[in-house]
């Protein structure tokens, strides 16, 4: 029960990673805020949580706007006093066209990017204040191996993540808020399977050291240790959660 009290936003928590990482902290104890845009999907996750006895509320929550996501941190101020931590977890993924950077309609590419790098700046924003009046806290961010990989704008922005690791460590530290990222490799979600066909998957497990899909619980066990107290001098890393499909020296 490492988070019993806590109060945790998750980002996109309606469904796969995010959903595991809502219901594994709601297990240790934390009250859960699913800051998600699908509302069944954000709606089931939250009942599930109580079904099992935890604490947990859906704010229908568009990361890429600045007004929903500060509605989202009042809301989660209004229901349970203020947030500790934070799970930037959002981002177009299963349901994202796939283009080159020269051939993506310019719309696409905005929106894509004011989801998938501005979302984690707008969700900090609206939860930071909060997180330090109650002495600090831990923010995580999910990024991907894709950031190391060349792979577009999907990528891009998984990339300009890490630099935002790094600035709002900095910005942060001095209010005891630790700033951290995790770069998990192809992780079997339902996402995931919608979008990597399999003689892709084939290739990319073949490469790998430890040859087999991330499972959601080798995300989960990744996040929550960093955002517990065991990482309490981890600030401004990122962590490849890979099967080390990465490998930078
Ligand atoms: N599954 C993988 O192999 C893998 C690998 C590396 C990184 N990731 C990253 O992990 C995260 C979760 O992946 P997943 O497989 O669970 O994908 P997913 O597509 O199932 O989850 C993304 C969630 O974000 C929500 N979302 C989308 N736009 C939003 C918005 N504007 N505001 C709020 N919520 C929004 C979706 O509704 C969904 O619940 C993503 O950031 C993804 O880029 C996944």
């Amino acid at each position: 029960m490492r988070f019993e009290n806590k109060v945790a936003v998750v980002t996109g928590g309606g469904q796969g990673i995010g959903e595991g990482y809502a219901k594994a902290l709601a297990a240790e104890g934390a009250k859960i805020v699913i800051a998600e845009l699908a509302e069944a999907q954000g709606e089931r996750v939250a009942k599930e949580i109580q079904a099992e006895g935890g604490s947990a509320c859906f704010v229908r929550t568009d990361v890429s706007s600045e007004e929903s996501t500060l509605a989202m941190g009042q809301a989660a101020i209004a229901e349970y006093g203020g947030v500790d931590y934070l799970i930037n977890n959002a981002a177009i993924y299963g349901n994202m066209e796939i283009h080159g950077m020269l051939g993506v309609p310019w719309d696409y590419y905005k929106k894509f990017m004011s989801v998938n790098m501005d979302g984690c700046v707008l969700a900090t924003r609206a939860v930071h204040a909060s997180m330090a009046e109650r002495g600090g806290g831990a923010i995580v961010m999910q990024s991907s191996a894709a950031a190391w990989m060349g792979a577009g704008y999907y990528g891009i922005a998984k990339l300009a993540m890490h630099a935002i690791t790094h600035s709002l460590a900095r910005e942060l530290g001095p209010k005891n808020i630790r700033v951290n990222a995790i770069a998990p490799g192809p992780t079997d979600t339902e996402a995931t399977r919608k979008i990597v066909p399999d003689f892709i998957k084939d290739q990319i497990l073949s490469s790998m050291p430890l040859a087999r899909m991330g499972e959601v619980e080798d995300m989960v066990n990744a996040c929550l240790f960093l955002l517990s107290d065991d990482a309490g001098w981890i600030t401004a890393q990122i962590l490849a959660v890979d099967g080390g499909q990465i490998m930078r020296a």
